[in-house]
This record gives C-alpha cells, structure tokens and sequence, in this order.
C-alpha cells in the first residue's frame, strides 16, 4: 500500500493514496462531521456536512481525494457557518417527537445538533403531509422524520445489490427566492432538496420485495426507517450490547445481541433487536431479524442427563450440523478419538472432502481471498456454483459491490439465471448452463484468463478442440455510385449525373466460434466484443467458489482445475462453506461417508436427541446462549458470547462424565488444532471489534501454509453427463439456513418448492417430488427473480431430512406430480 504525507489542521500523517479525505482523517481518529457518507460506498453529497478546506478550496471531505502534501483545515469561519446553517436546515419541521422516537438517544440528528451548537432557528417553511409506511414485514418508513440523506438508498444500491428503494418527489413547499441570496450556499442547494424528495421503494409500489436485509434501517441516522418489531419497545440505552456472531449463513457477521429485561415482570434477558459495525459490515436478513432461536426456560434434568450419557456410550454414530462451535466441534472429536464413535454431517462432509482435494492440488491450506479483501481489491470476480443470491450474502454484497465501487465487471457461471444478479451492473455476463457443466465452465475460465502459453499442452489443445471459424452471410451498407441522365431545364440538354447511393448488400464473412461459450448458454459472436469491453483497464480478479461444486460427481476434477486457474492466472479464489460453521466443522472433524446404528442426534434426527430447539431428550444451549469460537468463510476464528443466560446442561457437561473434559466450553478454544491452523489462544484474550479504519481485529485469522506440490493434471469433461428433464436443486430461499432461522419470529420464508413465475404455474399450488428412493409433498413458491424451469427446495427444516433425498448431489432428476 503506497502513501502520501498530508496534514490536517497542521498536525501531520501518512495515510493512503487514493483515500478520500473523510476516511483519511478517521483512520487517524480525527473528527470530520459527516451524515450522508458511507464508508464501502459511493458518495451521495447529499449533506454537505463534511465541507472542509484542502490547499485554500473548499471540498467536500467525503469526495475529495488525499494528495501528497495537502494541507486541510477541518473548521474554518465559512465552513462552521455553513455547517450550522445545514443543521438549522435539518431540525426545521422535524417533528418533535424525540421522547418516542426508536432513535432516540442515538440519533446522529440529536448529536449533531448539540455539536454545531444549534440553540436558535433562522429558518422556516410550512410543512407538508408526509406519510408512514410499512414497506415490508420488517420495513417501517416514517417520511416526516427522514432527512433524506440518502444513506439507505445508497446502501441498497452499493453494497446489498437489491436497489429496492429510491428517491421520488415529495411535493413539499418551494424555498423562497430570498434565502438563495441570504443563506449559506451549501445549506441551501441541501434544503432545496430536501423538500423535493422523500424515500419509496423503487418498483413504484408500496412494497419494496427486497431481501429483507434491515441494512437501511442499520444505517438511517435518525427514526424514519426502524425495524417494525423493534418500534415503540425500548429506548436505546437500555439496552445492553453483546458482541456476537451470527449463527445463521457462513460469513459469520459481527453482530450485536441487544438484551434487557422482557418486562417489569419477567426479569429474565431477551434479545430485543441486533445491530452491527454497519461502517465495515453488513447483516443479512437472518442475521438481523433471526435472533430469538434460544432454548427458553430450560433447567438442569438429571435423569434426561443421565439418559443421554447411556445414549452417548452406546452411539455408533453422532449425526449434526455446522451451527455448533468450534469448541463442541473438538468435544465431538475427540469422543470419536477416545469412543470410536462415527461423526457424520452430509452438510459440511462434502465440503470438507472438496477442500481437501483442492489443498492436494494447489497446495494452500486454505483458499486464497476473503469477501472483505475481494471488495477492496478486486476489479473482476468470477462466480461459479453458487446460487450466490440464496447460498452466500457475503459473496453476493462482494459481487455487487465489486461492480458499483470498483468499477468492475463480474461473469456469472449458475444453472439457474437470476434476474437481481444480472442488475449488478452493465459490464455483468451470465451464463446459464446445464447442470453438470460445471466443469466446462473452468475450462472456459482457463481460456479466458490464462496466457495460453503458460497452459499444460493437453489443456492446450483440448480448449483449442472448442474453437472454430464459420462463414456468415450479413447485410451491409455499402455507397453504390448511380448514373443517371438529367435533362438540363434552361437548355434542354441531356446530360448524365453520378451520385453515390446507399444499398445493403449480402457479405460472407469468417467469424470465430468458441464452443465453450456456445455450451454454456453464452452466444460466442457476441461475447468476444463484450468481453473484451469488460476487461479494459481491470487488474485484479477473483473467483468464487459455492456448494454446487462440493456436491458434484467430479468434485476432485472440479478442484484442480481451480488450482490451475489460480496457479496460472493468479486469479485468488474464495469459498462458500455451506452454512454456519461448516469451515470449523470441515477443519476440526473427521467426518465420516454415512451412518450406522445407534445414533444420537445434535441438533438432528437420531434415536436419542440433544436439541437446542427444544424439541430434544436433553436441551441444549442455542448459538446466542454460548460462548465459544467459529471460523467464518474469511477463515477467521471469531468470539461468540452468550446473550441469554442458559440453565440446562451443556456438551461439554456430557463430555466431562464420559471422557476427561473441561470445566468450561471455553476451556476448549485453546487446544483447536494447530496442524490446522488454529493458535493457541485463551478465549478471554480473544479480540472483538474493528478499528476507526475498518481494519478487522475479531479473534485471528487461521495460519495459511503453501507446500511445493506438483501441476494437477486434469480430465476432460463428459458434455454427454449433463442433467436433462425435471430437475430439483436443494437450495434454501435467501433468509432461511437452518432450524434456528425458522425458528425465529421475525422473519420468515415458507418451507417449500421455489420456482420461476413460468413454472409455478405449470406446476400448481402443491407438488409430490418423486425422487429415486423417497418423495416428498410440499407447496410450490413463486420466486419472481428466478428464470427457467430448475426448481429450488429447501432444506433448512432438519426434519424434512432433504439431505437423504439428495444424496451426494445438489441437483437431482425427479418426476412431479400436481396434488
Ligand atoms: S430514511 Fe433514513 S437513511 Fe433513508 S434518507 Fe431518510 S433519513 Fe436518510
Ligand atoms: S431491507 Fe435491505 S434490501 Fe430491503 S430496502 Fe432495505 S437495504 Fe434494501
Ligand atoms: S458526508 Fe460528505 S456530503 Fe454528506
């Protein structure tokens, strides 16, 4: 990372070349007001807040850039004046309703206010009716406290990708002529806006059918966007923070647990709503509004105990999920090491064996990139396997925002076209193909990407076995000279005139086929230009990698060709774990292919049940009843802490009686294995948080190692393999994981089949899928952002056992049958 010396207010740093001053002075802790700007998005200048003056001018701090030896004064007369005069401009007709507002107590509104010290209003207008709204199950919009600063409009846009909501006219009363001449210039271009504008969703209706993200609401300075449940339920400072992690997708979120009494009568904790560092992380749906999955008032059973430690002597097998810990993750290991018990996840199993041929093939211990890294870096990202929309919101946040601050462009490799994904921005390419062409797609990225000099000569020649030439007729324009004769009207001569005149003609003309293009659902005429449009001026790529991949017949094939892509191109590649902490689960288990006899369930059908939903013959404690560690996608071992108190037994009490255990979970985090990565660590010395630049100092990051290892060899792939008919793709909808999402209130998503608009109507309201060895009867969903006829079920429910169904494919060929 280059830098460049500035100063401000004649104190001196070294900060980043290319940083804009706002972000400049925060990563040095010092102050520049700022509303409208979001760090990992573009600028609004919706505010004009950050004013300050840079070499004798004045810019705005959240969209000028450093340059060596700037020099920049935060407060200058002109600049306190307008900025006093901007928040004299915002506390005009803002209803006085502070002693009720969500708010309250941590509303940038109220604290700049009391910072520029605005005791007194030069301004005023007759206000306007401005409406509230419910724009979703968990959207509520208050138009008459919204300083239209634009933050939600811009993070929607920028980082989540939906682009839900917008700006539109609010009809509000035309400033009189007078302040244009007498108010400070700045304050006056931001009022004359505001009263212009208020916030809709921007498909036109009332409702904003987004993903349900609760980003806008994360990050709207004052009370016009809150989430319905939370309103009216407490005041700010009541609550009590604790820092967490999400339990639900794999990115494994820095959340915040905001616990208090439930009422005056019932003094026991209750999450009541979930914040986050939303300046260098944003939630997805189930991370935000999937909180309240705790197992409630459970106290200590001792015979249920006892039970479960006769269960957990005579078990063959332990059959669970990834939300565990990493700590429970090691208890289990070590049972199967002393007990010779079987430990099997199909959730994390195939990931854990796709990991391990790509580290035979490339060599790294881990992939190479993480989402956060791929935001700040990449120019040009490759998805591959993934149904990114539904599997991964970290990689869909990275994908979208690749193209909106990178000025990026993105190629999207998926079986099932996805209508929000091709939104992302102009210079993105999807491909849709056959299922079990994944492989091709590789193949493609190889010749795309690779200098083909540096490829294997077998690989060589197998790409160049897709490439042809054919001949084409088009029409074109071509200046035909015409000679006419013309009688000359004073003399009556004739005499013969040429003039060139349009004509479209037939040509022949020689165009190069690229047959992989061609198989993947592309059109290699037109992509070859298109392409080349989106690689101008980009310098870094990444690829990522999602489940599909890890559940395909040739997994092994499948990860070394990425080995070669990354070895030969450079590209850097990210990984989707399936869920949770599947990453944890693949590094510290040693999992088996099946089950056999007596099984005791975690979380997961089994003769005897240890459940965190309730639903068990022991309860055990859910995610936000925990202490303990995860590894997240980015591979970084993350601090948890228990928002709500627990009164049952938990793992490691089981472990304690049936081999030498702990005497706390968090005894475990020290001893995670090293060969794997993990350090020797306490847990209490665990760090949980970001610094003022958004550098990430949540516990560590798992050690990397690279060993020398040889050029993978790879296989051609069979075209004649790839899925035909009625096909079936075990995917959940985008705010659903496991039991805990369901299980909370506040966000939900129907169990079922999810199909295109197209082909739910074909298929009617319920379905019977007849699968090789079973059928299952559920409901058929509308997703409208879904095209084609691949359906998506879901497998969030562990009773539905859909994992059975599909065996060691994400894809499989059924018969439907309309009930
Ligand atoms: S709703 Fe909130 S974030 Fe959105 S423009 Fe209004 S004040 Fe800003
Ligand atoms: S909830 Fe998320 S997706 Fe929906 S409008 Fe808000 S930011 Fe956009
Ligand atoms: S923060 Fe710079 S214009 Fe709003």
């Amino acid at each position: 990372m280059s830098t460049v010396n500035i100063k401000i207010d004649g104190k001196e740093f070294a900060v980043k070349e290319g940083e804009f001053i706002l972000n400049a002075a925060r990563a040095n802790d010092v102050f520049i007001p700022a509303i409208c700007y979001l760090t990992r998005c573009s600028p609004t200048l919706a505010c004009r807040i950050c004013l300050v003056e840079a070499d004798g001018k004045q810019v705005y701090a959240c969209n000028a850039k450093v340059k060596d030896g700037m020099e920049i004064t935060v407060d200058t007369p002109n600049i306190l004046e307008e900025r006093r005069a901007i928040m004299e401009v915002y506390d005009v007709n803002h209803p006085l309703q502070c002693g009720v507002c969500d708010k309250s107590g941590e509303c940038e509104l109220q604290n700049y206010t009391l910072e520029l010290g605005v005791d007194s209003q030069s301004y005023m207008i007759p206000d306007t009716k401005r409406e509230t709204k419910n724009w979703s199950s968990v959207l509520h919009y208050d138009a008459g406290l919204c300083i239209v600063c634009e933050r939600c409009v811009t993070v929607c846009k920028d980082m989540i990708g939906d682009a839900a909501i917008t700006t539109t006219k609010r009809g509000g009363e035309v400033l009189s002529k007078d302040y244009k001449n007498t108010m400070p210039k700045d304050a006056y271009s931001m009022w004359n806006k505001l009263q212009k504008s208020v916030i809709a969703p921007s498909n036109g209706t009332e409702s904003t059918d987004c993903s349900d993200c609760g980003e806008c609401a994360a990050v709207c300075p004052v009370g016009a966007l809150v989430s319905r449940d939370f309103q009216y339920t407490s005041n700010a400072w009541d609550l009590k923070r604790i820092p967490a992690v999400s339990a639900h997708s794999s990115d494994g979120f820095q959340v915040y647990y905001e616990v208090k009494p439930t009422s005056i009568e019932d003094r026991s904790e209750k999450i009541f709503r979930v914040t986050n560092e939303w300046n260098y992380v944003s939630l997805d749906g189930a991370a935000r509004f999937a909180y309240d999955f705790e197992n409630r008032d459970v106290s200590r059973d001792k015979v249920a105990f006892k039970n479960a430690v006769e269960a957990l002597k005579k078990a063959k097998t332990i059959r669970f999920n990834s939300v565990i810990t990493n700590e429970e993750a090691l208890m289990l290991q070590t049972l199967k090491e002393k007990m010779g018990v079987k430990l099997y996840n199909p959730e994390v199993r195939a990931f854990q064996k796709f990991l391990g041929y790509y580290q035979k093939a490339s060599g790294n211990r881990f992939y190479t990139t993480d989402t956060d890294t791929l935001m700040k870096k990449s120019d040009f990202v490759i998805s591959l396997g993934a149904a990114l929309r539904n599997d991964s919101p970290g990689l869909k946040y990275a994908f979208n925002n690749v193209q909106k601050l990178n000025k990026g462009a993105g190629l999207y490799f998926h079986t099932i076209s996805d209508k929000l994904i091709s939104s992302f921005g102009k210079n993105v390419d999807s491909f849709i193909h056959k299922v079990g062409l994944e492989e091709a797609a590789l193949y493609l990225v190889l010749d795309l990407f690779v200098d083909k000099d540096k490829l294997p000569e077998d690989v060589k020649e197998y790409i160049a076995s897709f490439k042809s030439s054919k001949t084409k007729t088009i029409k074109e324009k071509v200046m035909k000279s015409v000679t006419e004769t013309v009688t000359d009207e004073e003399s009556g001569e004739e005499k013969e005139v040429t003039k060139k005149v349009p004509e479209m003609v037939e040509k022949e003309i020689t165009v190069e086929v690229n047959g992989l293009v061609d198989l993947l659902g592309g059109d290699s005429e037109k992509f070859e230009d298109a392409f080349a449009k989106m690689m101008k001026k980009k310098e870094s790529f990444s690829m990522m990698i999602g489940e599909d991949f890890y559940y395909h017949e040739k997994a092994e094939n499948l990860a070394k060709l990425i080995a070669l892509v990354e070895e030969l191109s450079g590209i850097d590649v990210v990984m989707t774990p399936p869920k949770s902490n599947a990453l944890g689960v693949a590094l510290i288990c040693d999992l088996d292919d099946n089950a056999e006899g007596y099984t005791v369930g975690y979380n997961e059908n089994g003769d005897f049940k240890l459940s965190a939903l309730g639903d068990g013959d022991l309860d055990m404690p859910a995610m936000n009843q925990q202490e303990g560690t995860l590894t997240n996608m980015s591979k970084r071992v993350v601090p948890t802490n228990a928002a709500l108190e627990y009164g049952g037994y938990e793992l490691n009490d089981l472990i304690s009686v049936l081999i030498d255990g702990k005497k706390e979970t968090i005894n475990w985090t020290i001893e995670l294995p090293t060969d794997k990565g993990y350090e020797a660590i306490q847990f209490d010395d665990l760090k949980n948080g970001y610094d003022n630049n958004g550098v990430e100092n949540r516990g560590y990051l798992l050690k990397t190692l690279k060993s020398e290892v040889e050029q993978p060899s790879v296989e051609k792939f069979d075209e004649s393999l790839a899925l035909e008919g009625e096909v079936v793709y075990r995917c959940n909808p985008a705010r659903q994981f496991s039991d805990f999402t369901d299980k909370a209130h506040e966000i939900f998503e129907p169990f079922g089949l999810y199909a295109s608009s197209a082909k739910a109507k074909e298929l009617g309201e319920k379905v019977e899928i007849v699968f090789e060895n079973a059928s299952i009867t559920v409901d058929v969903i509308v997703d409208d952002k879904m095209e084609g006829n691949i359906t998506k079920l879901s497998d969030f429910k562990s009773a539905k056992d859909i994992y059975s169904l599909f065996g060691e494919s994400r894809y499989k060929t059924v018969t439907m049958r309309k009930v």
